[in-house]
C-alpha cells in the first residue's frame, strides 16, 4: 500500500482547480438507471468511488467508458437488479441504486451497506420512504429485497434530513404514479444538482434545495448530458490549507455560494477571503483565532469539513469546541492528530481543541476519507516529516491530491510503502 510523505512548514501559494463533486456525481450516475439510453457527464472526478459505482452499473448490464473527466454511460442493456455485497461494502453510496432500480425494473436486491468507520449509518429512512411509495421491502441474508409493480406517490417525512435518502426517494418518485412530497428533505447543493438533471430528463421536481420537495411522477424519462458541479468539500480542504500554512490560494471550479458556512468560519478564524461568482481566494498569515463549530445539515457547517477544520484549530490561539452532530463516531482522526502534538480532549460528541504552537511530523494512519484529508493538512503545517499510511481512503474522494498540493509549493510525494 502506498504512503504519502510530507515535509511540512511551507506556506502554500498559487491556484488550484477544483474537481467535480464526488457526492454529486454518485447520485447522478445512479440516476442513469432510470431510463435506457446514452448519457454523457462532463467534469467527472477521477476517484475510486466513481470507479466503484461504474463497476456496479456494469454489473447491472450498463456500459461505461471514461476519457479524461468525461464519462459516457449507456444503460440500454441494463437488465439486472442486484448490487453485490462486494461492491456495496466498498462504498455505502451504492445504496443509491435502490430507488432507480425499483422505478425502472420494479425490483432490486441490494446488499445492506453495513457500518463504516464514522458510524452505523443505517438506511431505515430510505426503506421506509420507498415503502411509502408502495414498495414491498424485506431483509434477508444481508440483502434488501424490494419489489414494486407500480410505485405510487406518497407523503414522506424524514426524522433526519438524510442526503442519500432524499436522493433515493427523489429518483424513485420521478417515475411513480401521482405526486410525492418529501418533508424535512436534505438541502445540499448536490440534491439541487440531481433534481436539475432529473428535470432535464423529463421529470417534474419542484423546490429541491428547500426542506419540502414535490415530485409529480411522469411516465418516462430521457437520457441527457450533464456537467458535475465543483466539489465544495475538496475546495474547503484547500481553503483550510491556505489559512493553516499562512499562504494564499486561489480556487477555481467551485461555486462560492456552496461554501458560505466554511467561508464564515474561516473568516472568524482570521483568514482573509475574497470571492466572486466563480473564484474564491483565501489568504492566511495572520494569527489563527480559535472558533467553535457545530456540524449541521446544509446550510450549516458541513460534517465533511469537521476534521479539516479541527487541524486549523489545533494550532489556533485559544480553545475551540468542535461539536459533531451528524455522525456518532467522527473523531477518529483525533488520536492521530494527538500523535502530532495536538492537544484535544473528547467529551461525547464534543472535541475541546487547545491550540498549540506547532504540530510535529510523525508516522500516522488514515482511517476514513475526511480524516485522511485532515492528516495531509496536519503534515503540511507540521515541522519535520509526516508519513501517512492507508491512503486508499484519500483516493476515494480527492483527485490527485499530492499533485495539487505540490503545485502549490508543498513538499509532498506518494511513495510505495516498504
Ligand atoms: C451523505 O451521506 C454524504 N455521502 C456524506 O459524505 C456526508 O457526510 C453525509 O451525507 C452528511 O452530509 C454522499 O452524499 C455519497 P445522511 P449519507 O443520510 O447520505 C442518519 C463523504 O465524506 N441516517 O445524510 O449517508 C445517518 O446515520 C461522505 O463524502 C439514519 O439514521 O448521510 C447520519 O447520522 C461521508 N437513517 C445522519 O442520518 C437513514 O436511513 C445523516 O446521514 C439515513 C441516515
Amino acid at each position: 500500500m502506498d504512503q504519502i510523505v510530507i515535509k511540512g512548514g511551507r506556506p502554500l501559494n498559487g491556484e488550484v482547480s477544483i474537481s467535480g463533486a464526488k457526492n454529486a456525481a454518485l447520485p447522478m450516475i445512479a440516476a442513469t438507471i432510470l431510463t435506457g439510453g446514452a448519457f454523457v457527464f462532463q467534469n467527472v472526478p477521477n476517484l475510486k468511488d466513481i470507479d466503484t459505482i461504474c463497476r456496479l452499473l456494469a454489473d447491472l448490464g450498463a456500459k461505461t467508458e471514461f476519457s479524461g473527466s468525461t464519462a459516457r454511460i449507456d444503460t440500454t442493456g441494463l437488465d439486472r437488479h442486484e448490487a453485490s455485497y462486494d461492491l456495496v461494502r466498498k462504498m455505502r453510496a451504492s445504496v443509491l441504486v435502490l430507488g432507480p432500480l425499483l422505478a425502472r425494473l420494479k425490483r432490486a436486491r441490494v446488499s445492506l451497506p453495513g457500518g463504516c468507520a464514522i458510524g452505523a449509518r443505517p438506511i431505515n429512512m430510505h426503506l421506509e420512504g420507498l415503502e411509502k411509495l408502495g414498495a414491498k421491502i424485506s431483509l434477508a441474508h444481508g440483502y434488501v429485497e424490494a419489489r414494486a409493480e407500480r410505485l405510487r406517490g406518497g407523503e414522506i417525512f424524514f426524522d433526519i434530513p438524510t442526503v442519500t435518502g432524499t436522493e433515493n426517494i427523489m429518483m424513485a418518485a420521478a417515475l411513480a404514479e401521482g405526486t410525492t412530497v418529501i418533508r424535512n428533505a436534505a438541502r445540499e447543493p448536490e440534491i439541487i444538482a440531481l433534481a436539475d438533471m432529473l428535470n432535464q430528463m423529463g421529470a417534474d421536481i419542484r423546490d429541491a434545495g428547500t426542506t419540502v420537495i414535490t415530485i409529480h411522477g411522469v411516465k418516462s424519462l430521457q437520457p441527457v448530458s450533464a456537467r458535475i458541479i465543483g466539489d465544495r468539500i475538496e475546495a474547503g480542504t484547500y481553503m483550510v490549507a491556505a489559512a493553516l500554512t499562512g499562504g494564499k490560494i486561489r480556487l477555481a471550479g467551485v461555486d462560492p455560494s456552496h461554501l458560505k458556512p466554511v467561508i464564515h468560519k474561516l473568516r472568524e478564524a482570521g483568514a482573509a477571503i475574497e470571492s466572486n461568482d466563480t473564484v474564491i481566494t483565501v489568504e492566511g498569515g495572520g494569527a489563527i483565532r480559535s472558533v467553535d463549530i457545530k456540524t449541521l445539515p446544509y446550510p450549516g457547517f458541513p460534517t465533511d469539513m469537521q476534521a479539516q477544520f479541527m487541524v486549523l484549530m489545533s494550532v489556533a490561539g485559544g480553545l475551540s469546541v468542535i461539536s459533531e452532530s451528524i455522525f456518532e463516531n467522527r473523531f477518529i482522526h483525533v488520536s492521530e492528530l494527538r500523535r502530532m502534538g495536538a492537544d484535544i480532549t473528547i467529551s461525547g460528541n464534543h472535541a475541546m481543541v487547545k491550540g498549540v504552537k506547532r504540530l510535529s511530523g510523525a508516522p500516522v494512519m488514515a482511517t476514513d476519507l475526511r480524516a485522511s484529508a485532515s492528516l495531509v493538512l496536519a503534515g503540511l503545517a507540521a515541522e519535520n516529516t509526516t508519513h501517512i499510511s492507508r491512503i486508499y481512503h484519500l483516493d476515494r474522494g480527492y483527485e490527485a491530491i499530492e499533485k495539487k498540493f505540490a503545485a502549490l509549493g508543498a513538499v509532498i510525494e506518494r511513495v510505495p510503502s516498504v
